[in-house]
């Protein structure tokens, strides 16, 4: 990844860089999430319709050519898509994408762990809203725990920094918030709880969020006595903490609260290759379709160019512009 590639940064109509762009390659899974999806699944993407390769790793230069310089790679499960490593190798050496960043949920992951090393994958986001054999069977409807952990310990060893994702969900997880902070005691990671949004397929409703931000922290105050705040990074969406005498740190990610939208660097491209400026909008702009139909990188970067004057300020703007009401899973969005 080179550090030093001189691009100017394109800023939105709202002041802010974009700088951050989220890839969705796959909008396949391997687990059935309850609050990502419904019990048999959504109905995948026709394969034709997924983003090849050779389509995303020319997006990805038309980004960088703008400023953007970090990428996340996302699914659905981002290795349950053939051949992903050969793309990692590619993205990796584009210019300008400083740091490529990685979410997954860990159930494939182990073995491709020390090639990440070698590649120099800049973080690994792993999905865990419980490391109990029986809750993760109710979350993920698959008895698939005993791989996430496997892959947990590899990445510790290998040495990448590590954050794990676990949404906070009424009567399903609430006992591994204090488990899952707990991990911070001996681990130099992150441990983020993420309030639970709408993007579920149509699988759960509930009228209100019960467990918010502020509720998420109260908990954890109330078990671990008062968190010490450490300064978040610039575009963070999570505010982060310190449990005193802990390596590791906690952060609370408001997802559904969207507390964080005034400073919102991030663009998302769907598998099947939509542009969205905001996690809720409903798709800004048709890439795969301007790719297929003959666009030149300079048309497309154009294109770009106008989606990002015309950013929602934010998430509550963006789903009241939306044509209708959030049902779509986060595996097809990208996280
Ligand atoms: N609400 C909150 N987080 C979700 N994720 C998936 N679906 C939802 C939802 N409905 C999380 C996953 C993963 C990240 C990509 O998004 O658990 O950590
Ligand atoms: Fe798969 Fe992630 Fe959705 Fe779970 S939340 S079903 S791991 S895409």
């Amino acid at each position: 990844m080179s550090e030093n590639h001189q691009i100017s940064q394109v800023f939105d109509n709202h002041g802010r860089p974009i700088n951050y762009v989220r890839l969705a390659v796959t909008d396949r899974c391997n687990l059935r999430c309850f609050y990502c999806m419904p019990a048999d699944g959504i109905k995948y993407v026709p394969k034709k319709e997924l983003m090849t390769y050779e389509e995303m790793e020319r997006v990805l230069r038309v980004l960088t050519s703008l400023g953007v310089s970090k990428l996340r790679i996302t699914g659905g499960e981002p290795f349950a898509r053939q051949h992903i490593m050969s793309f990692l190798e590619k993205v990796v050496n584009i210019p300008g994408m400083n740091q490529v960043h990685i979410t997954t949920n860990g159930v494939l992951t182990a073995p491709y762990v020390e090639r990440l090393k070698q590649l120099g994958i800049s973080s690994i986001n792993l999905s865990i809203d419980t490391l109990d054999r029986d809750r993760f069977k109710m979350i993920a409807r698959r008895d698939e725990v005993h791989k996430v952990k496997e892959t947990f310990y590899k990445v510790l060893e290998a040495d990448i920094s590590l954050k794990i994702n676990a949404v906070v969900i009424q009567d399903k997880n609430l006992e591994d918030i204090v488990l899952l902070s707990n991990l911070t005691k001996e681990h130099p990671i992150g441990v983020r709880f993420i309030e639970e949004m709408p993007f579920n397929g149509e699988g759960a409703h509930y009228p209100v969020l019960k467990w918010d931000h502020k509720r998420i922290i109260s908990h954890l105050t109330d078990h671990f006595g008062p968190l010490i705040k450490i300064q978040d990074q610039a575009h963070s969406t999570s505010s982060n903490y310190r449990i005193p005498g802990h390596l590791g740190t906690i952060g609370v990610i408001a997802a559904f609260s969207r507390t964080f939208c005034g400073s919102c660097n991030r663009i998302r491209i769907t598998s099947k290759g939509m542009l969205k400026t905001c996690l809720y909008d409903n798709g800004v702009l048709d890439i795969r379709k301007m790719l297929r139909t003959g666009s030149s990188d300079l048309e497309i970067k154009q294109e770009f160019l106008k989606a990002f004057a015309n950013r929602a300020p934010d998430g509550f703007a963006a789903e009241a512009s939306r044509s209708g009401k959030v049902t779509e899973s986060m595996s097809e969005i990208g996280g």
